[in-house]
């Protein structure tokens, strides 16, 4: 048995998240965590809502709130939707907490003491009205460069420039739109990752050979573009305070860590939060001196926080000189995007996980997102594809084959699992074929390739619905009853493991196919062994056919929805 830590990105407080977010963190995490879990394997997942920075502040402002009651309540409702969506985390915490606090400061007492951190001053631009500084991408102007009228200080949306904000034209707040600005000094905590650039290229050689494509590249592409020293702290009230030695730091008072700072100290953090509120020792998957040398850390995310989490994140792990785990696979994913354009947070575009609960269960949704994962490339979220999916999937191969069987076994044999008959050759072919769908399918849950999973599972019903046609116990009742009762035998077997190994997908449908039959629950993942596992239910033993697992989505629902959530013509160029 493994021991198997997962994490996915952090989702900002700042609202519930979309169905992209959804589809290339969280999701994937909870599929392979409920994997790992069936398989045996100790399996510790962790998240957490990712909570300071200027984008929390003024979600909050908007909402008349005060930043923190703000994100007690976001984290409530964000905890609240996923558990809708079935993610079974160990724990879902906060990067408020008191712990993420104490070990923020602590990493960067401990890279200062190294001779990693250092004070430098900085001209920035403050807003006179809004009694602020501006993060880069609030302070807004004319292009420099195409004289696009509304350039953002980190980047034009229109010429695609990496800008300076001190080189906008006419700049004003994006905040408040207040033109009085004013570029002012301030001092700031500098992490020195240029000292750190050769160790941090060491660590990624050692580690990306496991790493995806998608991961390693990205990972490469920022560590040959070379690293500078970065800014650790920001002039703000809402965050980890800048303390030394358990002070305020003299001249930080008014300033905090900066949000990709503290935000994956987190990972480290949840786990101390988990430890206390449940009484686990957290030290054994975190720490390599107390037991985590034999953790296998697995990470989710989608590809704008690949950099993050190879190169930044780790300069500060690796800088401390202390003993963390570090990520040994990172699975990292394209967009999901909606129709042509992109899902937005803050233009509202898309679906978001809290409506999404409102019109369907949530397995339609899982087997959607998992199926169509954007792992290879961006895919697209269209109703119709979804509507597709989940009916053709789900209702017609799944659902009818489930229904199909146990109603039978009800009507023509009272309800339990009959005896008699001996497997001929249809059987021999099905055990092959489930065998061999078995291995694949344990194969790519492994290797984390999603896509491939869900066809892989969706293979092994196809086969089964293959096999109930062509045997026909309906008609072989008829003149044989041995051969009838044999198939169905081998139906409800099949019914039976097709619950089994959907629950890391759909685990609500999962549960209740699993109630359908007695003792149905609890079996371990199955071996890629079909003749073993098509005859593990007990002869007599009961069996009964659920309600409607799962039902088809009309096109006068998809017509509903996209008038109210909007499609194609709503995408923005
Ligand atoms: N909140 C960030 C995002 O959604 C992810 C933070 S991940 C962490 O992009 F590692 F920093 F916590
Ligand atoms: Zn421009």
């Amino acid at each position: 048995m493994a021991r198997i830590l997962i994490t996915s990105a952090l989702p900002y407080i700042n609202g519930i998240k979309h169905l992209g977010n959804l589809a290339g963190s969280m999701l994937p995490a909870d599929v392979y965590a409920r994997f790992q879990r069936a398989r045996g394997h100790e399996v510790l997942a962790l998240c957490a809502t990712d909570e300071h920075g200027t984008p929390a502040e003024l979600a909050a402002a908007a909402a008349g709130q005060d930043v923190r009651a703000y994100c007690d309540e976001q984290h409530a409702l964000q905890k609240r939707v996923g558990e809708g969506f079935g993610l079974s985390w160990d724990w879902f915490g906060r990067s408020s907490s008191p712990q993420n606090r104490v070990l923020t400061q602590h990493f960067c007492e401990v890279l200062e003491k190294n001779g990693l951190i250092e004070e430098r001053t900085d001209k920035m631009i403050y807003s006179v009205a809004d009694g602020r500084f501006l993060p880069d991408r609030y302070v807004e102007g004319i292009c420099p460069i195409c004289a696009f009228p509304h350039a953002r200080g980190d980047q034009c949306d229109n010429c695609g420039s990496l800008l300076d904000p001190l080189d906008l034209k006419e700049p004003y707040s994006a905040i408040s739109g207040s033109r009085e600005l004013e570029v002012r000094e301030t001092r700031h905590l500098y992490l020195l990752q240029s000292k750190l650039a050769g160790r941090i290229r060491a660590w990624v050689d050692e580690r990306s050979a496991a790493w995806p494509p998608l991961t390693r590249s990205i990972a490469y592409k920022h560590l040959d573009e070379g690293l500078i020293d970065r800014g650790i702290t920001r002039d703000l009230s809402w965050g980890v305070p800048v303390a030394k030695g358990g002070k305020p730091r003299p001249g930080f008072e008014d300033k905090v860590f900066y949000v990709w700072f503290d935000a994956p100290i987190e990972y480290f953090a949840v786990a101390q939060e988990w430890g206390e509120a449940t009484g686990n020792d957290w030290a054994r998957w975190w720490r390599t001196d107390q037991g985590a040398d034999d953790v296998r850390y697995v990470e989710f995310m989608g590809k704008d926080n690949v950099a993050f989490h190879t190169v930044s994140f780790p300069a500060t792990v690796l800088g401390s000189d202390e003993p963390w785990k570090t990520v040994d696979s990172l699975k990292s994913f394209n967009w999901l995007n909606w129709y042509g354009g992109k899902f937005s947070t803050s233009s509202r575009r898309g679906v978001f996980m809290d409506a999404a609960l409102e019109l369907l269960p949530a397995d339609y949704w899982r087997w959607y997102l998992t199926a169509n994962a954007p792992e290879s490339a961006d895919s697209p979220f269209t109703w119709e594809h979804f509507q597709n999916t989940v009916n053709s999937d789900l209702a017609n191969v799944l659902g009818n084959f489930v229904n199909r069987i146990l109603k039978f076994a009800e009507t023509r044999f009272e309800g339990v699992v009959p005896a008699g008959g001996e497997p001929g050759e249809l059987e021999a072919r099905l055990f092959k074929d489930i065998g061999a769908g078995l291995e694949a399918l344990t194969a790519s849950l492994d290797g984390m390739s999603f896509r491939k999973a869900a066809q892989d599972v969706r293979d092994l019903w196809v086969i089964g619905n293959g096999y109930l046609t062509e045997a026909a116990p309906w008609t072989a009742i008829k003149t044989d009853p041995e051969r009838a009762a044999m198939i169905v035998r081998t139906g409800l077997n099949l019914a039976c493991l097709f619950g089994r190994v959907s629950t890391p997908f759909i685990p609500f449908a999962a549960a209740s196919i699993a109630c359908a039959f007695e003792g149905g629950d609890g079996a371990p993942w199955p071996q890629a062994d079909g003749a073993a596992e098509l005859s593990r239910l007990a002869l007599g033993s009961k069996v009964a056919a659920p309600p409607v697992l799962f039902a088809k989505i009309e096109d006068a629902q998809v017509a509903e929805w996209t008038e109210r959530f909007g499609g194609a013509d709503t995408v923005q160029p």
